[in-house]
């Protein structure tokens, strides 16, 4: 196969995507890549409709999109291109052009989830600039600077880890994606890689225990899931500003979202600053909206609504939707990376 498919390739799978799951394949025809979907390799209670497999998607386009030009290649990406088939998320045709030199092409392969606490530092002039300036029409970026507003972000977005320890089916959805030790990463190349989640040695023995679901059916009695919660939204309520993207109610704008994301990303890292995407909360409400509320108690359909609540009034959201949500900031760098499979190339 040509050598620059190959590299655009490459560059589109470092893209993120839900617990690293990689859920995509490819096609290549001639001068054209087709993305398609396996949002079944995602946990489905978080990937309503699919999309957060979307957003994954478009983070990949957007890799690739940065890596063909790089290579002297215009892009034209025909987004569901097979109306009949959603199985296809896109169509990406390079045409020949000339190399253009492309600050953001570097951060492809440096940009990495942090999930550190970060420094209570402002950005510069410069940086706000250079992240809003990511915008391209794909929805509306949303950055929270205020401290407090910040913490009742954090504190919502925490309440994912409530319902995610005490939900049978969340918890060992969520545990069977862990990782546990680098032979573990480096055999699978997908998943949640431990060493990424940054948690002390004693968080990391608790951590253990937490995923035997009859120990944390009796730890939660004893208030646990909650106590993890608080401690976490400290960790989510750090940095220099949490970021929403919005969006209108469509699985394309899904895409669109992801392209935008990645973009925000690369600029972030070629500026040194840290990313996370904290999703939880807003995943799951968007099931909720859809009528798939079978899988929770009516407890905790009420705690992520309150969630919910709380954190679209802090970003000032009417009705559009919350489609991307994380913080952004000053981190030290993280203590481990997650792994990549190759691409899978279908005839
Ligand atoms: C749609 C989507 C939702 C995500 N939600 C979260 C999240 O809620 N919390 C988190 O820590 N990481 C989240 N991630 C990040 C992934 O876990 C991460 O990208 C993946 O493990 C690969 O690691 P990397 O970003 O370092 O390459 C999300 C990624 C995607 C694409």
């Amino acid at each position: 196969m040509d050598e620059n498919i190959k590299k655009i390739l490459w560059a589109g799978v470092q893209a993120p995507s839900g617990d690293n799951s990689q859920p995509w394949k490819f096609k290549v025809k001639d001068n054209a890549i087709l993305i398609l979907n396996l949002p079944e390799k995602d946990n489905p209670i978080f990937n309503f409709r699919g999309r957060g497999t979307l957003v994954a998607h478009g983070a990949l386009i957007e890799n690739m999109v940065i890596a063909a030009s790089s290579l002297g290649y215009r892009s034209k990406v025909d987004v569901f291109p097979d109306k009949e088939d959603p199985g296809v998320t896109a169509k990406v045709i390079f045409e020949k052009d000339y190399p253009r030199h492309e600050q953001l092409y570097g951060a492809i392969s440096e940009r990495a989830t942090n999930r550190k606490v970060y420094m209570d530092k402002s950005f510069t002039p410069q940086q706000r600039n250079r992240i809003t300036g990511s915008v391209k029409g794909e929805g509306k970026l949303i950055l929270i600077e205020d401290a407090l507003k910040k913490a009742i972000i954090g504190k919502a977005t925490a309440v994912n880890e409530i319902v995610m320890l005490e939900n049978r089916q969340l918890h060992d959805y969520f545990f069977g994606d862990i990782r546990w030790t680098s032979k573990d990463e480096l055999e699978k190349k997908s998943g949640l890689y431990l060493e990424t989640m940054e948690l002390t040695p004693p968080q990391k023995a608790v951590f253990k225990v937490l995923s035997y679901w009859p120990a944390a059916r009796a730890l939660n009695s004893l208030g646990i899931a909650k106590f993890i919660a608080r401690e976490n939204s400290k960790v989510y309520s750090s940095g220099s500003a949490m970021g929403a993207i919005t969006v209108p109610d469509n699985d394309e704008a899904f895409v669109g979202v992801g392209r935008l994301m990645e973009r925000i990303w690369l600029e972030a890292t070629d500026m040194n600053l840290s990313m996370h995407l904290i999703t939880g909360v807003i995943y799951l409400m968007q099931g909720i909206l859809g009528g798939e509320s079978r899988y929770f108690s009516d407890k905790h359909i009420s705690i992520i609504k309150e969630a919910y609540e709380d954190i679209r009034t802090a970003l000032g959201v009417e009705n559009e939707t919350i489609a991307m949500l994380f913080r952004i900031g000053y981190g030290d760098k993280p203590s481990a990376r997650s792994s990549r499979l190759e691409p899978v190339i279908l005839n």
